[in-house]
C-alpha cells in the first residue's frame, strides 16, 4: 500500500514532568523530538528509564494516569496539537485513530473477560455496534489466530503468551487506527513467537497502511523491521535516522549501543558494555546527559543545556556537538 511521505504525528520539543504538591516538578523527558510519517514503521530504542513509555503516553493521552504532564512542546497529530487536546478530543482519538498495545500487555487482557468480551468492548469504541461477533472473528483472523470459535470463548489464562499478545494487537486494531503504538510487544516471548509477532506487525503495516511505533531494547529486531530509528537517552532524543543511516551512527551513545549488540559481535570477541549508567531523573548534569559516559567528551559538553538535535527533521539528526571526533571511537 503506498502512503504519503509526510508526518502523521510530530513530537516537537516535548518536556514531560511529574508535578508534586510539596516538591518541585520532576522532569523525566526533556527534548523529545521526532516525526512518524504515514505508513512508516519507526523504532524507539534506549535504556530502561530513558522515557520511551512516557513519550508513547503523550501520543495516546494517558500520561496523567502515570502522574505525568506535558509541560511544554507539541504533539501534532494530523495538524492537531494533542498536548493541549480536551478530554472530548481524546475520547475521539484514543483507541480510534491511535491504537496502543501497552508495555506488559502479556499481563494485559482483562483476566475476568473472555476474548470475545474484550473484542466486543474494543469494537463498541468504534461507535458501530453492528455485526460485532463477525467483526471480532475477523480481527482474530487478521492477527492469525486459529480455532477462532474456541478462542472467542476462552479466558486470557487459557492462552499462550504469544496468543495473548495477538489478542491485544487485535483489540488495538479494532478501529483500524492510522497509528499503532506497540510498547515492547515481544518482551517475555520466546524467539520463534517474537518473530511471528514481528511478521504480523509488518503485514498489518503493508496491508492496512498503518504507521507503527515499535518500542524495543532489541536493536537487531528494530533493524530488521523498521524504516527509521529514534534513540533516547536520559529523557532526550539523541539520534534519529533511517536504519541505513544508523549503520553509521552520529552519536556516541548509539555507537555504544551498537557495540554492545550480541548479533553483530565478532565470534570469540568480548562483548562491550556501555560505560556507567544514564543519570537518574532528578539528577541530570548540566550540558550533555551522556557526558559522564562518553569517550570523546570535551569541556564544552558539560556546560549549558543538553544539546539540540542537529539537522532538519526527516534527515539524519544527532544531538552531539562533537561529531567531528567520532572517528576516534
Ligand atoms: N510517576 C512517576 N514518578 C516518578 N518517576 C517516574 C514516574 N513515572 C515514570 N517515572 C520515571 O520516568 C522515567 C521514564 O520512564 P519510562 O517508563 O518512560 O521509561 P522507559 O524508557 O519506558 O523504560 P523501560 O525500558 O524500563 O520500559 C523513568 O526514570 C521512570 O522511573
Ligand atoms: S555532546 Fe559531548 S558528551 Fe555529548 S555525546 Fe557529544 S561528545 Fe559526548
Ligand atoms: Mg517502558
Amino acid at each position: 500500500m503506498s502512503t504519503p511521505n509526510k508526518p502523521l504525528i510530530q513530537i516537537k520539543d516535548v518536556v514531560i514532568g511529574i508535578p508534586h504538591k510539596r516538591r518541585p516538578t520532576l522532569i523525566i523527558v526533556d527534548k523529545a523530538n521526532f516525526d512518524i510519517n504515514y505508513g512508516e514503521m519507526v523504532g524507539i530504542v534506549g535504556e530502561s528509564g530513558s522515557g520511551k513509555t512516557m513519550i508513547c503516553r503523550t501520543m495516546i493521552g494517558t500520561l496523567e494516569r502515570r502522574g505525568g504532564k506535558i509541560l511544554s512542546g507539541e504533539v501534532i497529530f494530523e495538524g492537531q496539537n494533542l498536548a493541549t487536546a480536551s478530554d472530548a478530543t481524546w475520547k475521539n482519538l484514543r483507541g480510534k485513530s491511535i491504537g496502543y498495545v501497552p508495555q506488559s500487555a502479556l499481563a494485559g487482557p482483562n483476566p475476568v473477560l473472555t476474548i470475545e468480551a474484550q473484542l466486543t468492548e474494543a469494537l463498541r469504541n468504534t461507535g458501530d455496534t453492528k455485526n460485532i461477533k463477525a467483526r471480532s472473528k475477523e480481527l482474530l483472523d487478521l492477527v492469525k489466530i486459529r480455532r477462532v470459535d474456541t478462542v472467542m470463548k476462552q479466558y486470557p489464562y487459557q492462552l499462550s503468551g504469544g496468543m495473548r499478545q495477538r489478542v491485544m494487537i487485535a483489540c488495538a486494531l479494532a478501529t483500524s487506527p492510522k497509528l499503532l503504538i506497540a510498547d515492547e510487544p515481544t518482551t517475555g516471548l520466546d524467539v520463534t513467537v517474537q518473530s511471528q509477532i514481528m511478521d504480523l506487525l509488518k503485514e498489518i503495516r503493508s496491508t492496512m497502511g498503518t504507521a507503527i511505533v515499535l518500542i524495543s531494547h532489541d536493536l537487531a529486531l528494530i533493524d530488521e523491521v523498521c524504516d527509521r530509528v529514534v534513540v533516547m537517552h536520559a529523557g532526550a532524543t539523541v539520534e534519529v535516522g533511517s536504519v541505513k543511516e544508523l549503520e553509521k551512527p552520529r552519536h556516541p551513545y548509539t555507537i555504544a549501543l551498537n557495540s554492545s549488540r550480541i548479533d553483530i559481535a565478532k565470534p570469540g570477541s568480548e562483548l562491550v558494555t556501555i560505560k556507567g549508567n544514564a543519570p537518574s531523573v532528578g539528577e541530570w548534569n548540566l550540558g550533555c546527559r551522556f557526558a559522564e559516559r562518553c569517550s570523546i567528551v570535551q569541556s564544552d559538553c558539560k556546560v549549558g543545556v543538553h544539546p539540540e538535535l542537529i539537522g532538519a527533521s526527516g534527515t539524519h539528526q544527532s544531538a552531539c556537538i562533537h561529531t567531528e571526533l567520532l572517528e576516534r571511537i
